[in-house]
């Protein structure tokens, strides 16, 4: 499998057999500036001929030069609906251009130029993420890197160029989240996937330096004492990896944003073992680790100015003759003992040990977690959200204002201890993996809650800063808000989102790589504040 990254270019001074315009609803037509003078008014002609009312979604594909360049073959005209500054006029830009390179790709076209669409960044983002596909498995068909260029007609300024290059990165982070997801488990195991994820940040030319990548292994995962984390892997013949990342774009010993996701490379249900319908899609249990990885390529490529950690738990969750049994207890690394009621519900289990090493090792501000965590939360809110269980209503601000630009959308969902009883009662250790059906994903969430070190509570209780609480009961009484040592987090519940039916705009039938592009919009707006 080769880099995902495309050939793109900035500049206008090439030669394209194909191109890509906007038309608004109101009527006006999106050329770029070194159109010749009587181009404009053919495609007017044709397009009033042709009825194109620039509605969003339209696209029809003329044949000519238009007056675009000598070598320029065919042009779509794509329909922009509403002209505006809007999130959702952004998005109506970057479906629009999604559909216009795939019509192009249709007919052939091997350079697409790209007229300016007032959203240079959104633009960049349809062009890229409408020529993903996924053929590295059919014989004699290349993979998402088929050699097709894209490139800006008529950027102005910098900051112009600055804006589609930046839209080209982030599409290309979603599009190896993408990759990392659709490719089958037997291609995509813990050591395969680290694998991939050091050849593709080797290719930004930044290990070392500003980026640091450890491929931790079982061994370590013991000396950490990683009980639950090690319970899940135990049945699986494949071992287990966790990919420790350090990003250093900010200021030296600024404490960091951190970064954890939920990497279950393929989810049997274990003991516990699911219903053959469907099992398939549990290829794509690795969504959180997946999004995470490509965040965190997104940003590096960007050279965003602050400092990142991430932690990514690796395994299978299989059944076996050593796999854990319903009824085991485990000790975590937060002291914490679990008995593990079903072993399906293994996500929490695995970012149980990844939270406490995270949040004790680096005292991050912000600690977000994704994860393939809950069927109750496509329940809930199906593909339309993901869901969001914060601490800190600051933080889901934030997280909502970049899920919005990105078109990423997140809804808020309780993280409360009102849900604690539900998985501290009836049980023969502090915890059990299991809440019962009522309010599954926040049951789930809460759980996660009581391994991050320093986190905030609702409930007016935080835990010692250098003393974890071996047991639920003992915490430590704290007052007001962010105190020094506590962290801000999160749980993002990505089950609903991570694939999808839709091949319309810049959707693609399959694993979807989501939130990764609204994870890059939340490190960029938080790198400038
Ligand atoms: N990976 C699944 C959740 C999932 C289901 C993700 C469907 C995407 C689509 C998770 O490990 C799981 O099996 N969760 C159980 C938890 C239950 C046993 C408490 C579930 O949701 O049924
Ligand atoms: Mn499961
Ligand atoms: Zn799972």
């Amino acid at each position: 499998m080769t880099n995902t990254l495309r050939n793109f270019s900035t500049s206008s001074a090439k030669l394209h057999d194909a191109a890509i315009v906007g038309l608004h609803a109101d009527g006006q037509l999106l050329v770029p500036r070194s159109i010749a003078a009587n181009g404009k008014d053919s495609l007017t002609t044709i397009l009033k001929a042709a009825g194109a009312k620039g509605k969003a979604g339209e696209s029809r594909v003329f044949y000519g030069d238009f007056g675009l360049g000598s070598e320029v073959q065919k042009v779509a005209v794509v329909g922009l609906g509403k002209q505006g500054t809007s999130a959702a006029a952004k998005d109506r830009v970057r479906a629009a251009v999604a559909t216009g390179v795939k019509a192009l790709k249709a007919q052939e076209a091997k350079d697409i130029g790209i007229a300016g669409m007032g959203h240079d960044q959104a633009a960049a983002e349809g062009a890229s993420l409408g020529l993903y596909n996924f053929n590295y498995f059919k014989s004699g068909k290349k993979g998402a890197a088929e050699d097709i260029k894209i490139s800006a007609l008529d950027l102005e300024s910098p900051d112009e160029i600055q804006a589609f290059k930046n839209g080209l990165i982030q599409a290309q982070a979603q599009n190896l989240a993408r990759i990392l997801m659709e490719t089958p488990a037997n291609h995509m195991t813990p050591t395969l996937f680290a694998e991939r994820f050091l050849k593709e940040v080797e290719a930004l030319g930044l290990e070392g330096n500003k980026l640091k990548v450890n491929v931790r292994d079982q061994a370590w995962a013991e000396e950490h004492k990683m009980g639950a984390f090690l319970s899940v892997s135990r049945g699986s013949d494949e071992p287990l990896k966790f990919l420790e990342i350090q990003y250093e774009g900010g200021k030296a010993g600024d404490r960091p944003l951190a970064l954890v996701g939920k990497g279950v490379t393929f989810d049997t249900g274990g003991i516990s073992i699911k219903p053959s319908a469907n099992m398939a899609a549990m290829k794509g249990d690795m969504g959180g680790a997946a999004t995470v990885a490509a965040a965190v390529w997104g940003i590096a490529a960007l050279n965003l100015p602050i400092n990142l950690v991430a932690g990514i738990p690796l395994c299978e969750n299989m059944p076996s003759g050593r796999a854990t049994k319903p009824g085991d207890v485990v000790t975590s690394m937060s002291g914490k003992t679990i008995e593990v009621d079903n072993t399906d519900a293994e996500g929490r289990l695995i970012l149980a040990d990844a939270l406490t090493f995270i949040s004790k090792t680096y005292k991050p501000h912000t600690l977000i977690d994704l994860a393939t965590l809950t069927g109750a939360m496509d329940v809930a809110l199906g593909g339309a959200y993901a869901g969001v269980f914060s601490t800190s209503s600051s933080l889901w601000s934030e997280l909502d204002a970049a899920g919005e630009e990105a078109h990423e959308a997140f809804w808020r969902m309780p993280l409360h201890s009102v849900y604690l009883p539900q998985i501290t009662t009836n049980t023969v250790a502090d915890l059990i993996n299991t809440g019962g059906r009522s309010a599954g994903s926040c049951t789930a969430a809460i759980f996660l809650r009581e391994f991050v070190h320093g986190v905030e509570r609702d409930d007016g209780f935080a835990q010692a800063e250098d003393e974890p609480s071996t047991e639920v009961g003992t915490l430590l009484e704290t007052t007001g808000d962010l105190k020094a040592g506590s962290v801000r987090y999160a749980h993002i519940d990505i089950a609903g989102v991570m694939d999808t039916t839709s091949n319309a705009g810049y959707n693609a039938k399959g694993m979807t790589g989501r939130p990764a592009r609204a994870l890059i919009e939340f490190a960029k707006k938080f790198s400038s504040q």
